[in-house]
C-alpha cells in the first residue's frame, strides 16, 4: 500500500506535553491582559455563521477532492484513460457519449453560452475524447475536479463527493442540466469507471489479488452501486454469488438522523472522514480502532486504516462545513401529480396501523435515538450487517424516496419496487394487508 509510507502514528512525549502546558499558561496570561485593554471581538451570530458554513460546505461537497488526485490520477492514471492516446494518454480515450453512458453528469451552469447553444444544436462532437477533456477543464463534469499545469494544460483529476451523491435535472439533454446536490446518482457505474484505470496496482496490492479478479469484481457492481466495505474486508460477493456492493444512498434530509450508512457506521461527519480518507483516498487524518479487528476487517487492519495520518491534512478542516451543508439539504418534495393524494392519505393510516411508524417515526421516518436493528427484526439475511461494527441495519429515513426508485430498495436493491418492499413486510410481520391497502401504502411512500 503506497499510502502507508505517509501514515505516521502520533507520538506524544512528556517533553511535548510540558511545552504545551507552558504555552497554555502563557496564552492565558496574554488573554487576561488583553481583556482588560479591549473587549474581545464579537463572534458572528449563529445564523450568519451557519450561512457561511453551508456555502463553504456546498463548495467542498461539489469541488473538493481533498488531494485524492494523487490517487486517481497519480497512481491509477484515470486521466490518461480519459484523454486517450491521441491526446497524450493511453487507449482509445473516453468520449462524452461513453462518459454519459456510464452515468457521469454534465453541469450546464458551468458551460459557456456558446457551448450550450452548440450542444442544443447538436454541433458538439460527442464522440471525441477531446470534447470530454474540454468539459473536464471547464469543471463541468459533476464530481470530477480538474487540476492544471502552469501552462493551462490539465495536470490531473480528482473525485469529489458530488460524483456519487449528485445528479442533474436533464434540462439540456439526458445527463446534462442543473446540479441536484444530495441525490444519489443511480446511473453512475463506478465499477466501469474505475476499471478504465490503466494502473490498478494500488488496488490489487491493497486487496492482495490480481487485476483480472479486481476487474471481475468491478464489473459485477453495475450502475448506482459501490462497495465501501470492500477495502476493509475484501469481500466482493455475497454467499449467493451476487455483488456485495450497495446502492448509492441520498445525502439529503439527514438532519435529526442519528446513524448513517445502511449499517449505521456512525454520524454524517464520522462517515465523511471515513470516505474522504479511506475511499476517495484524500489526504487527511482518520481514527477508528474498530478497524483493528483483523477477523472482521482483514484488509483495513493490514493497511493500518484505523489510524491514518497524512503529512498534509486536507480533510479535517473541511469537516464542519461539509457536515452542516449535508444536514441543510432538504429532502426534495415529490412533483405534483407523481402520486395519488387520496390513496396516499389512506396509506398514511395503513403506515401507522401496520407498525411501520414504530421504526420509521414521522417526521424523521427513522427512530429518534439509536436507529438500528438486527437483521432478523426486518426479516433479511445478515451478510451486509456483519460487514459493519455493530452487525445491524439502520432504519432508512424515507423522505424523498421518489428520487431514487431506480436500482431498487433496501441496501442492495433486492426489492425492485415499493410494492415488493410492502409485500416483504406483509409476509414478515404477518400483516394480511388487502391489495387495496398495499396500493395505498405505496402511494403514501411515494408522497414522502
Ligand atoms: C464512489 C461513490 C461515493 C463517493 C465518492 C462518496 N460516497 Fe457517500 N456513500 C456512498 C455509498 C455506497 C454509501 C453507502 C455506504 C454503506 O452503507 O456502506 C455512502 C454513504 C454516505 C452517507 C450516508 C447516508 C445515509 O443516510 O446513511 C453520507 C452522508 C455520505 N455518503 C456522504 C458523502 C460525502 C460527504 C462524500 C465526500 C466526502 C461522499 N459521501 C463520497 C458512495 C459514495
Ligand atoms: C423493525 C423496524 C422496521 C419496521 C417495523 C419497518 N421498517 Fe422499513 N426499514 C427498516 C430498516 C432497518 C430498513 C433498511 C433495510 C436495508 O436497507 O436493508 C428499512 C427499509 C425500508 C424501505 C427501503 C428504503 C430504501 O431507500 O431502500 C422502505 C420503503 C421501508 N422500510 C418501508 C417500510 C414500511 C412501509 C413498513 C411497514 C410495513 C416498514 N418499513 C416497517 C426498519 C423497519
Amino acid at each position: 500500500m503506497p499510502r502507508s509510507s505517509r501514515f505516521r502514528k502520533a507520538v506524544r512525549t512528556g517533553g511535548l506535553m510540558s511545552v504545551c502546558a507552558l504555552a497554555g499558561g502563557a496564552l492565558s496570561v496574554v488573554s487576561a491582559q488583553s481583556q482588560t485593554s479591549r473587549a474581545p471581538a464579537k463572534p458572528p451570530a449563529a445564523e450568519s455563521h451557519a450561512e457561511a458554513l453551508v456555502s463553504q460546505g456546498r463548495q467542498i461537497f461539489r469541488f473538493d477532492d481533498f488531494g485524492d488526485n494523487a490517487f486517481w490520477s497519480g497512481a491509477l492514471q484515470l486521466d490518461k484513460a480519459i484523454a486517450g492516446e491521441k491526446n497524450g494518454g493511453v487507449g482509445p480515450g473516453v468520449s462524452p457519449k461513453t462518459a454519459l453512458s456510464v452515468g457521469l453528469k454534465v453541469d450546464a451552469n458551468a458551460l459557456p453560452k456558446s457551448v450550450l447553444s452548440a450542444l442544443k444544436a447538436g454541433k458538439v462532437d460527442l464522440n471525441s475524447p477531446a470534447t470530454t477533456l474540454a468539459l473536464v477543464k471547464l469543471n463541468a463534469v459533476v464530481g470530477v475536479k480538474p487540476h492544471f499545469k502552469k501552462s493551462g494544460a490539465l495536470s490531473s483529476i480528482g473525485l469529489t463527493c458530488a460524483a456519487c451523491h449528485s445528479t442533474v435535472n436533464d434540462s439540456v439533454a439526458p445527463g446534462i442540466g442543473q446540479r441536484l446536490d444530495g441525490r444519489p446518482n443511480r446511473d453512475l457505474n463506478v465499477g466501469a469507471i474505475v476499471s478504465l484505470a490503466p494502473n490498478l496496482k494500488p488496488v490489487t496490492d491493497l486487496l492482495g489479488v490480481d487485476a483480472a479478479t479486481v476487474k471481475k469484481v468491478l464489473a459485477a457492481w453495475g450502475p448506482g452501486k459501490f462497495d465501501a466495505e470492500l477495502f476493509l474486508d475484501g469481500k466482493a460477493f455475497r454467499p449467493d454469488g451476487k455483488t456485495a456492493a450497495t446502492l448509492l444512498p441520498p445525502a439529503f434530509g439527514l438532519a435529526g438522523v442519528d446513524g448513517h450508512t445502511y449499517t449505521g457506521w456512525g454520524s454524517v461527519t464520522y462517515w465523511n472522514a471515513f470516505v474522504a480518507n479511506l475511499e476517495m483516498h484524500g489526504q487527511g487524518t482518520f481514527w477508528d480502532p474498530r478497524l483493528k479487528d483483523a477477523a472482521k476487517f482483514p484488509v483495513a487492519a493490514r493497511a493500518g486504516f484505523d489510524d491514518v495520518r497524512s503529512e498534509h491534512d486536507l480533510i479535517t478542516a473541511r469537516l464542519p462545513a461539509l457536515q452542516l451543508y449535508q444536514l441543510a439539504i432538504p429532502a426534495p418534495a415529490p412533483p405534483a401529480g407523481s402520486f395519488n393524494a387520496a390513496a396516499a392519505g389512506r396509506g398514511k393510516v395503513v403506515f401507522q396501523e401496520s407498525g411501520c411508524a414504530r421504526c420509521h417515526v414521522p417526521p424523521l421516518y427513522t427512530e429518534p435515538g439509536w436507529n438500528r436493528h438486527r437483521p432478523e427484526e426486518i426479516g433479511i439475511d445478515s451478510f451486509q450487517a456483519d460487514r459493519s461494527p455493530d452487525g445491524v441495519y439502520r432504519t432508512t429515513p424515507l423522505k424523498g424516496l421518489w428520487t431514487h426508485t431506480k436500482g431498487g430498495f433496501y441496501h442492495d436493491g433486492r426489492f425492485a419496487t415499493l410494492l415488493d418492499v410492502v409485500n416483504h413486510y406483509d409476509a414478515h410481520f404477518g400483516l394480511s394487508l388487502t391489495e387495496a391497502e398495499k396500493r395505498d401504502l405505496v402511494e403514501f411512500l411515494k408522497s414522502l
